[in-house]
């Protein structure tokens, strides 16, 4: 217990604490501030605090008088401290703000996204659905024997797409082999046949080149997507319900499809596949896509030719197959009504934008 200073009138000192408190907590500009306001308001050293520690030595008389008045005191010194205290928080709150915000008007820096060019999208997702199928990817060599390219699939010696104005031949190796930038896919037939035991389950993706000019229906490079199925008892039927359930993925459920009679060395019967339009109900006179005609040529296939089969081994007395061949491009072109082929080797930054 201490006493207070002989001339310290305890009332009259709380009084003046009262009085000064609003000014000095008000002068307080920062949080920090404050509290040291508060310290020299309410702690050990200030005359509330030396009063507090003083109220044992009072007069029996004065002490409730006392008691009541630091309690008053020290209500009133804490309700001007939290008043203060909640402006100035709300002030560093604002000013933290600020200095943390970001200027959403500044202009960003714009680093273009690169995309897939739509003939390896196209590619991606056709051989998606034939995985989603269960088929295996393959692939083969662009430059190919005339065996795989042609004598394995069933094309011999005398047939025109050998000639020279088709095909593009490479002086390279063995003259007998004549080697050739592979006119089509479908020399991977003959390769995965080759060394694989029924079943077959195949997608081959690749490039292939022919002998033509370049216009809005010609390239000389191209892709194929070749299939090949090759099982026990495979008919017509699963060619047909295999290429429409493709159609169906790829251009919408109510695809149909159908099949014109065609030819083609290695297959037998040979058809060729169209789709309905999906863009008209069938042949709108103004339609874009179809022209009007209704039906979109798709592809060629086919039940694989038993010369094929006995060639690569197998017997085809006691299996079979069915294969197609399809040209992304051209898919792409039917989907997006695109006019020529020479916008996919272009490079037109117009046009590969807008996929
Ligand atoms: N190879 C044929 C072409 O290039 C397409 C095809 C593949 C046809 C498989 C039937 C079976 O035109």
């Amino acid at each position: 217990m201490s006493n207070l200073p002989p001339d310290m009138d305890p009332i009259a000192s709380l009084e003046r604490a009262v009085a000064s408190a609003a000014g000095e907590v008000a002068a307080a500009s920062s949080i920090d501030d404050l509290e040291k306001v508060e310290s020299s308001l309410l702690g050990k050293d200030s005359s509330v605090g030396q009063i507090r520690r003083s109220m044992g030595g009072l007069d029996a008389e004065l002490k409730p008088k006392v008691g009541a008045m630091l309690n008053e005191t020290v209500t009133r010194i804490n309700e001007v401290l939290t008043t203060r205290r909640a402006e100035l928080g709300a002030v560093e709150e604002e000013l933290r703000l600020r200095e943390e915000s970001i200027d959403v008007t500044l202009e960003a820096v714009r680093f273009p996204n690169g995309a897939l060019n739509l003939v390896q999208q196209t590619i991606d997702e056709i051989v998606d659905i034939f995985v989603g199928l269960g088929y295996q990817v393959a692939d083969g060599p662009e430059a190919e024997l005339a065996w795989y390219s042609f004598d394995a699939l069933n094309t011999p010696s005398t047939h025109p797409s050998r000639w020279e104005q088709d095909t593009l031949y490479l002086d390279w190796g063995d003259p007998g082999d004549e080697v050739n930038l592979r006119p089509h896919t479908s020399s991977v037939q003959a390769r995965w046949m080759e060394i694989h035991d029924p079943p077959v389950h195949i997608v081959v993706p690749g490039r292939c080149y022919r002998k033509d000019t370049i216009d809005a229906t010609h390239l000389p490079v191209f892709y194929q997507i070749e299939g090949l199925v090759v099982d026990q008892d495979i008919k017509f039927s699963d060619l047909k319900g295999t290429l429409l359930h493709f159609a169906r993925e790829f251009f919408g459920p109510e695809s149909e499809v159908r099949l014109r009679p065609h030819f083609f060395p290695f297959t037998e019967p040979s058809a060729e596949l169209d789709v309905s339009c999906f863009n008209c109900d069938g042949g709108e006179p103004g339609c874009r896509v179809c022209k009007g005609g209704g039906w979109l040529e798709l592809l060629g296939c086919g039940m694989v030719d038993p010369f094929v089969l006995e060639t690569a081994g197998y017997d085809p007395s006691q299996i079979s197959g069915f294969a197609f061949g399809m040209g992304p491009e051209r898919v792409a072109m039917a989907r997006h009504g695109i006019d020529s082929l020479r916008h996919f080797i272009e490079n037109d930054i117009r046009f590969l934008r807008q996929f």
